[in-house]
């Protein structure tokens, strides 16, 4: 399973690139406001920490809007994946940019519908929000199962990308089912390494150690 982080912190994307698991980074305009900062730079900045997939959202709602920021966006970087949302426009878009050869990831996923008709246009990410769904009492992890089994049973390239997640059983439960990509926070990133248990351990070895340290040649 492929790792991204889901944020627009460069801080925090030097901090968890150095553990070694981070495969990509999505960002979205919520992302970008948090940080206060101007597109470009950031995902240029991004670019030169993580070598992998660097999603980048379109504003525009339109068709024509969405195909200029599109096209500006992908000449940015080799690595750029352009995020259009999940809308008729969205769709018209991602149809074009694909034949042109344009990374796409489908954002704003929230029914298996919408995942098969983006795979059939060419997504080479669908990005289902599953804590969003959760939000409101449905069930994101089932939305997860549903396209994973879809996309096995036809083959498609489209890479399965699990978003809005809100917690590490998010992650292992779509690990366990298959997702090729689970995008997520570095505070879930903490919480998948740490255990109390880990660390009382690791003090208990020093603890006994110092017991016999200098009787060590
Ligand atoms: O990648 C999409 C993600 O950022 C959305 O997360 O927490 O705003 O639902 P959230």
């Amino acid at each position: 399973m492929k790792f991204f982080l889901d944020t627009a912190n460069i801080e925090d994307i030097k901090k968890y690139a150095a553990w070694g698991i981070v495969d990509g980074v999505t960002t979205n305009p919520s992302l970008i406001a948090k940080e206060g900062v101007d597109l470009k730079t950031r995902i240029m900045e991004i670019t030169e920490v993580v070598d992998g997939p660097i999603s980048t959202e379109v504003l525009a709602t339109d068709l024509d809007g969405m195909l200029t920021e599109a096209r500006e966006y992908a000449a940015w970087h080799k690595n750029i994946y352009i995020k259009l949302p999940t809308t008729e426009n969205g769709l018209k878009a991602l149809s074009i940019l694909s034949k042109e050869g344009i990374k796409t990831n489908m954002t704003l996923v929230f029914n298996p519908g919408q995942a098969l008709l983006v795979a059939k246009a060419g997504a080479n990410l669908v990005s289902p929000f599953i804590g969003r769904l959760d939000d409101i009492s449905e069930d994101g992890m089932n939305l997860i199962q549903e396209i994973v089994q879809i996309y096995e049973n036809y083959n498609f390239d489209t890479e399965v990308l699990v978003a809005s997640v809100r917690h590490p059983r998010h992650v292992i439960d779509s690990a366990r089912i298959g997702a090729d990509v689970c995008t997520m926070p570095g505070a879930i990133l903490e919480k998948l390494l740490h255990h109390p248990l880990t660390d009382q351990g690791v003090e208990k070895f020093l603890a006994d150690w110092e017991k016999v340290k200098d009787l060590q040649k």
